[in-house]
């Protein structure tokens, strides 16, 4: 064995011997199951056959359905450009930016935004495309800060103590951005986003201080027809981005990010995983706007309410 493939083969030994070792997962029965426990399907709209027929219909009478011919920097893409339009009236934001799923656009901002100098304090549960975006990011690995689950006195606690170390944070020459999930779906619980925001605005009056709420899990599911748990708790002024992903309860993939059209600028010239990458195809916008169809006319409770008898 060639030594790559002997370090290889014991990197994945060792995960064997410690029970972490990851397959993928293999379909038991040609059938469905009746009760699904493991994926995202959160409205079960990837197996609706309402949603499925109105996605058929779309596409037959779209122009374009197939590619999308190039990145979103090369290439018009009139129809990519609408569904940001829709998304931005219906999540009420300044803007929105498409990206090819919630890693990528997590990845994209917090490896983009954060300026030298600025920090980032985290949730301990925040998803691994965080930590992959500030491991990119020009911001010092010491000013990457871990906070407790959930907890705002620990938050506060780190705020303080930055604040008092760092005269630019404190004279508001540098930012702090905390990165929270509105729904953190390893454990079931919800963010305490509104202490989180208002914690966030005492110790930084200067107003640089910046929440992120990533509302992959909520999508679809909490809110006003599925806006999201900032919508729920009327926050969309007081947080600088939220993300939503379709690849959940949206039965799509891809992501938005709903944030300032500065920020919306500045990914556009910075973003490296949206820059340098084919946008999403023709048929992959217009199934998402299918879906999002559902939350806005009542069928996705529908369907909902259709399954809820498992439950
Ligand atoms: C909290 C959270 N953020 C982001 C993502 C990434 O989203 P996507 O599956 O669209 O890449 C996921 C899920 O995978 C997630 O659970």
């Amino acid at each position: 064995m060639s030594s790559l493939n002997e370090k290889l083969a014991a990197a994945l030994s060792s995960r064997e011997k410690r029970h972490i070792r990851r397959r993928l997962p293999v379909s038991t029965s040609a059938v469905h199951p009746s009760t699904d426990f493991t994926s995202n399907d959160y409205l079960s709209l990837a197996t609706s056959l309402t949603l499925r027929a109105a996605f058929q219909s779309a596409l037959s009478a779209a122009p374009q359905i197939l590619g999308s011919g190039g990145s979103r920097l090369l290439v018009p893409t009139p129809l990519h450009a609408a569904l940001e339009n829709r998304l931005e009236i219906f999540f009420g934001a300044e803007k929105a930016l498409l990206f090819n799923s919630g890693f990528d656009a997590n990845v994209a901002f917090f490896s983009a935004i954060p300026q030298p100098g600025d920090v980032v304090l985290y949730d301990e549960h925040i998803h691994a495309s965080v930590h992959d975006g500030m491991a990119t990011s020009r911001i010092d690995p010491s000013s990457r800060i871990k906070f407790p689950h959930n907890s705002v006195a620990a938050l506060k606690r780190s705020l303080r103590k930055l604040l008092h170390e760092q005269d630019d944070l404190r004279d508001g020459k540098a930012s702090a951005f905390v990165a929270v999930e509105s729904l953190y779906s390893m454990d079931g619980t919800f963010a305490p986003l509104h202490e989180i925001v208002q914690c966030v605005e005492e110790m930084l009056p200067r107003g640089n201080g910046y929440v992120i709420v990533d509302e992959a899990h909520a999508t679809g599911i909490y809110g006003p027809q599925g806006r999201g748990m900032v919508a729920a708790l009327g926050l969309e002024g007081r947080v600088l981005a939220r993300l939503h992903t379709f690849g959940k309860a949206l039965a799509g993939s891809g992501a938005a990010i709903l944030t300032t059209e500065l920020i919306r600028d500045y990914l556009l010239n910075y973003a490296r995983p949206l820059i340098y990458t084919t946008a999403l195809t023709y048929a992959n916008v217009i199934g998402v706007g299918c879906a999002f169809d559902t939350l806005e006319n009542g069928s996705a409770e529908v369907i909902y309410q259709d399954i809820s008898w498992i439950f």
